[in-house]
C-alpha cells in the first residue's frame, strides 16, 4: 500500500483487481513449472489487499475464501473465473443489485459477465444497495453467524438493501469508515478493544496523520463505543450511529455523549429492531419532498392559467410542427410545469410545506444551520447576500477574478469595492486564489485611514476555476484578528461537493466556520487568548 492509495482509494482497489486479472489470466494458459512466481504475485497481491477488502462488503469473505482456495489448489481456471467476476462487478458496480454476484460459483458454471451500470436495464426494480458497518466485541468466528443473521432479515418489502461489514476494533472501525464510501450506517456494540488486527504501516499513517485519533479513545478502557460514534460523526457526518451497550441507557441518553448517536439499544436487542432502525434511518435522509411533490403534482389533472401557451405540453404535442420538441423533452418535462399559480407546490418565496421540509433536509446534509433554495444559481444567490449585508458606502475587498455576479451586486447594493489581486503561479501558467498577506495589508490601511468600520465583507472564490483551495480557517482567522465582526462571502461554486470529502470539508467556508466556533467555544481556548491578549496588548 502507498500513502497515495488513501486519496484515490477506489481507483486503487479496483487497479488491483484488475492487476490480479492480469495474473490470473496468464496463469491459465502457463506450464505448470512456470507458475510458482506468477502464484507468488497473486498471492502478495491478494495479501496486500486483504486489509481493504475486510473493510468492504463485496466480494466479502465467503468470495475471497474460494478465491484463496482456488489459488492454493492450483485450480488456475477456477481462479480466473472468480477473479474476472469479482473485478466485473466491481467495475460495473452490478454487485449493487444483482444477487447472482454474491453466489459462491461452482466449478463447471460459465457466466456471462454484465457490462452494462446497474441504473440501465434493472433501473425500474432496482433497491438502493448500501453497507453498514457492525464494530463487534465478539471472537472474530461468530462474524459469520452476525452477518448470516442480518442477511437472513431482509424482506421483499425492504425499500433498500445492506450488506454488513464486520470489525472488531475502535481502528478497524475507522480505518473502514475512511476506506468504505457504500458505509452509511454503523452499529456498535459497547466492549471492543482498541488496536487494529493489521500491522500495515500505511493503515497506522493514515490513523495517526490524517484521522489524528489521538490519545484520549487509547488511553481509554471503557466507553470506546461513545468515543467511537464521536470520531465517526466528525469524519462522516451523514453516517446512522446505533450503539448497543450494557450501560445505563437512561443516563447515556441524556448526556452529551449521545449526541452523535441516532439510538441506543440496551443489551441483546433483537436483531430486526435493528434492522428496522438502520432501514428507517435511510429512508429519512432518501426522502426527497420536494420531487415527490412534484411526481405527485405532474400526475394530478390539474388546469394552469399561468403559462397557458405551454398549457401543461397540450400546445407542444398538438402542434404540427413542433412536437419533436416535445418528444425530445418527454412529457413529464411539461406536466411537471411549476410556474402553476393554482397551488399544490408550496410557494419557494414563504415555503411552509415541502420546499420548507427539503430546505432544512439540504441545511443538515451541508451543515448549515439555515437554507434557501433560489432560482437561477449561483450569480442571484451571489447578489442576494450583497443586498442583504451591505448598505451604500460599505466598503467590500474583493478578490479581482472574482465572478462577475459580484460586481453586479455591488452595484445594486451601492458598495465600494477595494480589489485585491490573486497570486501568480508561473510555474503552472494560472493564478491562485487570494493571499493573506494582502488581504490583511488592505484592511491594516483602512485602519490607518480611518476607514475600517465601513469595510464589511471579504469577497474570495473557493476553490478558484483551476482548482486552487484556500486556507479558508487561517484567512478568516487572521482577518478576524483585525477586524472581528468582518463577514466573509466564499463564493464555493465549483467547490459544492467538497462537504462530503472529509479532507476538502476543512477547507470549505461552512466547514472552517463551525471548526472556529468549535474553538472559540472551548474554555481551554479563551484562557490562551486571554494571556496572548494580556502580553501582547
Ligand atoms: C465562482 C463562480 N461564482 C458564481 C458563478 C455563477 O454561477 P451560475 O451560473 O449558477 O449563476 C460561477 C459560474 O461559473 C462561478 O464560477
Amino acid at each position: 500500500m502507498e500513502p497515495s492509495d488513501f486519496f484515490s482509494a477506489a481507483e486503487g482497489r479496483l487497479d488491483r483487481w484488475r492487476t490480479l486479472h492480469r495474473i490470473a489470466k496468464t496463469l491459465v494458459g502457463i506450464a505448470e513449472r512456470d507458475a510458482e512466481a506468477l502464484r507468488q504475485e497473486a498471492q502478495k497481491l491478494l495479501a496486500d489487499m486483504g486489509p481493504i477488502e475486510d473493510f468492504c462488503g463485496y466480494p466479502g469473505p465467503r468470495l475471497m475464501a474460494q478465491l484463496h482456495e482456488r489459488l492454493q489448489t492450483g485450480d488456475w481456471t477456477g481462479f480466473a473465473r472468480l477473479v474476472q467476476r469479482i473485478s466485473n462487478g466491481l467495475v460495473t458496480n452490478s454487485y449493487r443489485d444483482n444477487t447472482e454476484a454474491w453466489k459462491a460459483e461452482e466449478e463447471t458454471e460459465v457466466r456471462s459477465t454484465d457490462i452494462l451500470p446497474p441504473s440501465i436495464g434493472r433501473g425500474q426494480n432496482r433497491k438502493p444497495y448500501f453497507e453498514v458497518l457492525m464494530v463487534s466485541p465478539g471472537e472474530r468466528s461468530m462474524w459469520p453467524e452476525i452477518r448470516d443473521v442480518f442477511r437472513r432479515l431482509r424482506r421483499v418489502e425492504d425499500p433498500f438493501v445492506y450488506e454488513p461489514v464486520i470489525v472488531g476494533s475502535f481502528e478497524d472501525a475507522v480505518l473502514a469508515t475512511v476506506f468504505n464510501y457504500n458505509l452509511q450506517a454503523v452499529v456498535i456494540s459497547d466492549g471492543f478493544g482498541f488496536h487494529s488486527q493489521y500491522n500495515v504501516p500505511t493503515l497506522r499513517e493514515i490513523l495517526l496523520k490524517q484521522v489524528q485519533i489521538g490519545e484520549g479513545p487509547r488511553a481509554a478502557t471503557r466507553d470506546l463505543g461513545t468515543r467511537l460514534a464521536q470520531m465517526i460523526r466528525r469524519w462522516r457526518p451523514e453516517m446512522d450511529v446505533y450503539l448497543t451497550t450494557d450501560r445505563d441507557v437512561g443516563a447515556l441518553a441524556g448526556s452529551d455523549d449521545a449526541a452523535p448517536i441516532r439510538r441506543v439499544f440496551y443489551g441483546a436487542e433483537e436483531p430486526m429492531e435493528i434492522h428496522l432502525a438502520i432501514l428507517d434511518g435511510i429512508k429519512d435522509r432518501y426522502e426527497t419532498p420536494y420531487f415527490d411533490n412534484l411526481k405527485n403534482y405532474a400526475s394530478r389533472p390539474i388546469g394552469t392559467f399561468h403559462a397557458l401557451p405551454i398549457a401543461r405540453g397540450k400546445s407542444i404535442f398538438k402542434s404540427n410542427w413542433i412536437r419533436d420538441m416535445g418528444e425530445f423533452y418527454g412529457v413529464n418535462l411539461f406536466l411537471a410545469e411549476s410556474s402553476a399559480t393554482t397551488g399544490g407546490l408550496d410557494s419557494l418565496l414563504e415555503p411552509t410545506g415541502n420546499i420548507k421540509v427539503a430546505q432544512d433536509k439540504a441545511a443538515r446534509a451541508l451543515g448549515g444551520d439555515r437554507s434557501f433554495f433560489v432560482t437561477n444559481g449561483t450569480s442571484t444567490s451571489n447578489k442576494i447576500v450583497h443586498q442583504a449585508l451591505l448598505a451604500p458606502g460599505d466598503i467590500v475587498l474583493i478578490d479581482r477574478d472574482c465572478h462577475k455576479s459580484h460586481h453586479y451586486g455591488l452595484v445594486l447594493a451601492g458598495a465600494q469595492p477595494l480589489y485585491i489581486d490573486a497570486f501568480p503561479l508561473p510555474q503552472y501558467s494560472m493564478y491562485g486564489s487570494l493571499a493573506i498577506k494582502p488581504i490583511k495589508k488592505a484592511l491594516l490601511q483602512l485602519k490607518a485611514e480611518g476607514k475600517l468600520d465601513r469595510a464589511k465583507l471579504v469577497v474570495l472564490t473557493n476553490c478558484t476555476f483551476d482548482g486552487h483551495v484556500a486556507n479558508v480557517k487561517k484567512t478568516m482567522l487572521e482577518c478576524l484578528a483585525i477586524k472581528p465582526d468582518l463577514c466573509f462571502l466564499w463564493d464555493e461554486a465549483w467547490f459544492g461537493f467538497a462537504r462530503f470529502s472529509p479532507f476538502l470539508r476543512r477547507r470549505t467556508a461552512m466547514g472552517a466556520a463551525s471548526a472556529i466556533r468549535e474553538m472559540m467555544r472551548d474554555p481551554e481556548y479563551r484562557k490562551r487568548y486571554e494571556k496572548f491578549k494580556s502580553e501582547m496588548g
